[in-house]
């Protein structure tokens, strides 16, 4: 997607910042805002954000910029985006890029490393393939029970890894997952899932996972997620499409 507005992308993307450095920067960092992101849905801003000689592009999205959503009544999507962040740190999986919530210049929201997805990366190919990284993206979809997967919210890697963005309807206590990854559905977790998921349950109960997932969700919302995780360790299986509930977000891509 190409960022458009009234202001040049100066913006310099920092390829190879460790996870840490990007929260810190993220976090801390003096943030200019760019541009909009034109084909969003809601205000999606491409800015700069920089901190001593470090600089990186970023998204920030105001909690101002949010269009009410009858079915998310409660929380903001900047605080279930930065939820849906910390589950996918817990997993080691890096699914989500760097993700804060912070001040900025319309207000508090949800600011997140800006990734330079490969380009050359067919995304109707890509949501049909098997590969591993898609694969721990279905798990971490059925976990943070993700309403909107869709092909553009891929982000493919020259390398092979893929990110996934913008995670506002995610959290739901009742199942709404909607995703185009149904290619593993009914079949069993792998063995890295299930010791994943493992981890992901003590993390949750015991650990700084669940508060951290307090202070940005509310009560139900947590104790669902490790619903979910319990479930998918019970069963072992990858979940199958609800009957009552559109199992593919339109469009797809
Ligand atoms: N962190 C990011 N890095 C690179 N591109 C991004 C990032 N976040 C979003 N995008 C791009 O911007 C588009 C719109 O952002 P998205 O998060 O989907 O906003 P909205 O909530 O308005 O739909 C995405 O489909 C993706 O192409
Ligand atoms: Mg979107």
């Amino acid at each position: 997607m190409s960022a458009e507005g009234e202001f040049t992308l100066s913006a310099t993307p920092m390829a190879g910042l460790d996870d840490e450095t990007a929260l810190r920067l993220l976090r801390d960092g003096h943030l200019e805002v760019e541009g909009r992101l034109v084909e969003a849905s809601n205000m999606t801003l491409y800015c700069s954000v920089r901190l001593g000689g470090l600089s990186a592009a970023c998204v920030y999205k105001p909690v101002r910029g949010e269009r009410p959503l009858w079915d998310f009544p409660d929380g903001t999507l900047a605080s279930r985006e930065v939820a849906a962040f910390e589950v996918s740190a817990a997993t080691g999986w890096r699914i989500v890029p760097p993700t804060v919530y912070r001040d900025g210049p319309f207000g508090p929201g949800m600011c997140q490393l800006w990734i330079d997805a490969d380009p050359d990366v067919d995304l109707m190919v890509l949501i049909r393939s098997r590969q591993p990284s898609l694969r721990r993206m279905a798990v971490f979809d059925a976990v943070v029970n993700n309403a909107d997967r869709k092909g553009g919210h891929l982000l493919p890697l020259p390398d092979g890894h893929v990110h996934g963005v913008d995670h506002g309807v995610c959290f739901a206590t009742e199942n709404k997952l909607r995703t185009v990854l149904w290619q593993w559905r009914g079949k069993p977790l792998s063995r890295e899932a299930v010791n994943v998921l493992a981890r992901l349950e003590r993390d949750l109960e015991q650990g700084s996972l669940g508060h951290r997932l307090r202070e940005l969700l509310t009560p139900a919302e947590v104790e669902a997620t490790g619903a979910r995780v319990r479930k998918l360790l019970d069963t072992g299986l990858h979940p199958l499409p609800s009957q009552d509930w559109p199992a593919i977000p339109w469009p797809p891509i």
